[in-house]
């Protein structure tokens, strides 16, 4: 595996990557990689000729008060794992590469960027738009893949690849993974290491109040009633305080106040300690 830093070496890497007409996958991340991550990697591997991974932690995605500062960085560790996964080229831009002097652009997509971590996190989605925006640009891969544990960001990024025409990727061509959970169910997370052993243990009332939610609102209970338990149940849990517990349409992300024939999404933030965990998971019928 290569690791390149700079877009001269990107372009020379990607050249020989590309003859012959081979396919190319982009798995864009911030490092710290665990185990979603390399799920990630491995179904890229298996729908392209090379994958091509990222590691960059987008400035423009992090609030003033948040973790930028202390967000993982493991670049060897992480580079390491990579390789042994088979990945042909790590992509590792500076601050500085990716933002260089002078840089005044952003990419804003309104609509499923506005709720939820949108509201909670101000500018969060323009951030994440913006880099991805970019790092298609870079890489042009014929695939990109993304979890679903950032549920919205893949909303965000395929709405913004549709009303932008891409077509490196083409906005069908971007896939969602379903999430990478722990054995406890709790949904894998590079800021799951931010929890003490004791709030860690407390952090999977998460998915099981969720779970427990979704099987009372397929039963039929009331939505409302059930997310205001849900939140009562994470509160008696060990959680600090919730940002949102929601149903919404599993497309548009627009809040439900029932479940319906379309497929629903589950969507809460929460914080335990200063940490803020999120999660998501499919309400009603399959999407598809
Ligand atoms: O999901 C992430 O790790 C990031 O938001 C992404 C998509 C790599 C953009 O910085």
């Amino acid at each position: 595996m290569q690791t390149v830093t700079t877009l001269e070496m990107l372009r020379t890497a990607l050249a020989s990557l590309r003859a012959g007409g081979a396919r190319i996958a982009l798995v864009p991340t911030m490092g710290a990689l665990h185990e979603g991550h390399l799920t990630l990697v491995r179904r890229a591997q298996a729908e392209a000729d090379h994958v091509v991974a990222s590691i960059f932690v987008n400035p423009k995605q992090f609030g003033p008060n948040e973790d930028l500062d202390a967000y993982p960085r493991q670049l060897a560790a992480d580079a390491a794992m990579l390789e042994a996964e088979g990945v042909a080229l790590l992509w590792a831009p500076t601050v500085e590469a990716m933002y260089p002097q002078g840089f005044a652009s952003n990419i804003s997509v309104a609509g499923v960027s506005e709720g939820f971590c949108g509201a909670a996190r101000p500018g969060h989605f323009d951030g994440v738009a913006t880099v991805v925006c970019k790092l298609f640009n870079q890489v042009q891969p014929d695939l990109a893949f993304f979890g679903e544990k950032d549920f919205q960001q893949l909303a965000v990024i395929r709405t913004m690849a549709r009303d932008l025409d891409l077509t490196r990727p083409y906005a069908d061509n971007i896939i969602g993974v379903p999430t990478v959970r722990e054995a406890d169910g709790l949904a894998m997370s590079s800021r799951n290491r931010y929890l003490s052993p004791e709030q860690r243990a407390q952090a999977a009332a998460l998915p099981r109040a969720m779970q427990a939610a979704i099987a009372a609102m397929e039963a039929g209970a009331d939505v409302a009633a059930t997310l205001a338990g849900l939140e009562a149940a994470l509160v008696a849990g060990g959680f600090a305080s919730i940002d949102y517990a929601a149903l919404a349409d599993a497309r548009s992300l627009a809040p439900l106040a029932a479940l319906t024939a379309a497929p629903a999404r589950l969507l809460v933030a929460a914080r335990i300690g200063g940490t803020r965990l999120i999660d998501n998971m499919a309400a009603g019928p399959a999407l598809k």
